[in-house]
C-alpha cells in the first residue's frame, strides 16, 4: 500500500455565491505525479488555492502527510513541505533571477543544500544561470515559468502543486517543461500534483489522473487507462482540439515572448 501524501475529502469552495468546487475528493500518493484535467472554469485553480490555504473551503477536509491543513495559513502550509507554482507564475519582477530563487529558500537553514539546489535548477534550466543577475520581469513567459518551477524546488518541498505549466507556451517549450517536471519527480523524488487543460501532455507525464467538470470529479484512473478511454480521447485528446488550442494560446502570447 503506497503512502498517501495529500488527501482531499469532500471539499467545497466558493467565491461569494459562486460554487467553484463541489465536493472534491482526491488522493495524491508518495512519489507520483497526479493530474487534474479540466477545461476553463472547471475549478482547477480553486482546488490548488484551497490546498495551499489561499482560499478557505466551505466544507470538507484536507490532510497533508497525516496532518490536517484545512484552512491553515499559507505560510504554515509551505513550511510543512508544500510548494505552489501559481497560474501565471507570479515571479518577483524587480528582483534578479537569483534572488527570486533565494526567496523560494527563505525558510531553509541548510546553506549548503540551498547552494546545491541552485546548481540543480541551473542544470535543469541553463537559461536561468545565464540570466541570474537580470531582473526576473525581463524574462519571457516560458522563462518565467521555468523560474517559478525552480523557485518552488528551492523550498525543498515534499509536494509541488503546479497550475497549468503549459499556459501560453509553444508546444516545444511545453514539452521541455514537462520533461523537467518528470525529472524533478524521478530524480528528487518530489511528489507532484499538476492541473492542466493540456490533457495530452499531462496524461503522458503523470501516473494517476482525475477529470474535473463544473467543480466535480467525474472520472479517475491511472493515466495509462485514462488515455484509452473513448470520451477522454474525444473531449481532451482529439488531435484537432489539442492542436488548435495550443496554437491559439501560443499566438496570443507570441507578441511578448
Ligand atoms: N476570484 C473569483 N471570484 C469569483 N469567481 C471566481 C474567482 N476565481 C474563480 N472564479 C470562478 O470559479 C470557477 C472556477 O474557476 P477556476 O479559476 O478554479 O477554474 P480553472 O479550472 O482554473 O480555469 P482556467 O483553466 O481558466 O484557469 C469559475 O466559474 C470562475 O469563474
Ligand atoms: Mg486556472
Amino acid at each position: 500500500m503506497t503512502d498517501v501524501v495529500l488527501q482531499l475529502l469532500n471539499v467545497e469552495s466558493a467565491y461569494g455565491p459562486i460554487k467553484a468546487i463541489r465536493g472534491v475528493s482526491l488522493k495524491v500518493r508518495q512519489g507520483e505525479i497526479a493530474t487534474v484535467l479540466g477545461s476553463n472554469g472547471a475549478g482547477k485553480t480553486t482546488i490548488l488555492k484551497t490546498i495551499s490555504g489561499i482560499i478557505d473551503p466551505r466544507k470538507g477536509s484536507i490532510e497533508f502527510r497525516g496532518q490536517n491543513i484545512t484552512a491553515k495559513d499559507p505560510a504554515f502550509i509551505v513550511q510543512q513541505g508544500l510548494s505552489h507554482v501559481p497560474e501565471g507564475r507570479e515571479v518577483f519582477p524587480l528582483l534578479s533571477v537569483r534572488d527570486n530563487l533565494l526567496m523560494g529558500a527563505y525558510t531553509r537553514k541548510d546553506r549548503d543544500g540551498v547552494a546545491r539546489d541552485i546548481e540543480t535548477v541551473y542544470s535543469y534550466f541553463p537559461i536561468l544561470q545565464e540570466r541570474a543577475t537580470q531582473d526576473a520581469g525581463l524574462l519571457s513567459g516560458g522563462q518565467q515559468q521555468m523560474l517559478a518551477i525552480s523557485r518552488a524546488i528551492m523550498a525543498a518541498p515534499q509536494l509541488i502543486l503546479l497550475d497549468e505549466p503549459s499556459l501560453g507556451l509553444s508546444p516545444k517549450l511545453t514539452k521541455e517543461i514537462f520533461e523537467i517536471v518528470v525529472r524533478i519527480n524521478r530524480e528528487r523524488g518530489t511528489t507532484i500534483l499538476l492541473v492542466e487543460q493540456n490533457a495530452n501532455m499531462a496524461l503522458n507525464a503523470s501516473d494517476y489522473g482525475y477529470v474535473l467538470e463544473n467543480g466535480r470529479i467525474v472520472m479517475e484512473d491511472t493515466c495509462e487507462r485514462l488515455r484509452e478511454k473513448e470520451d477522454i480521447k474525444e473531449f481532451y485528446l482529439g488531435l484537432k482540439d489539442d492542436g488548435v488550442r495550443g496554437e491559439r494560446r501560443w499566438k496570443k502570447k507570441k507578441t511578448w515572448r
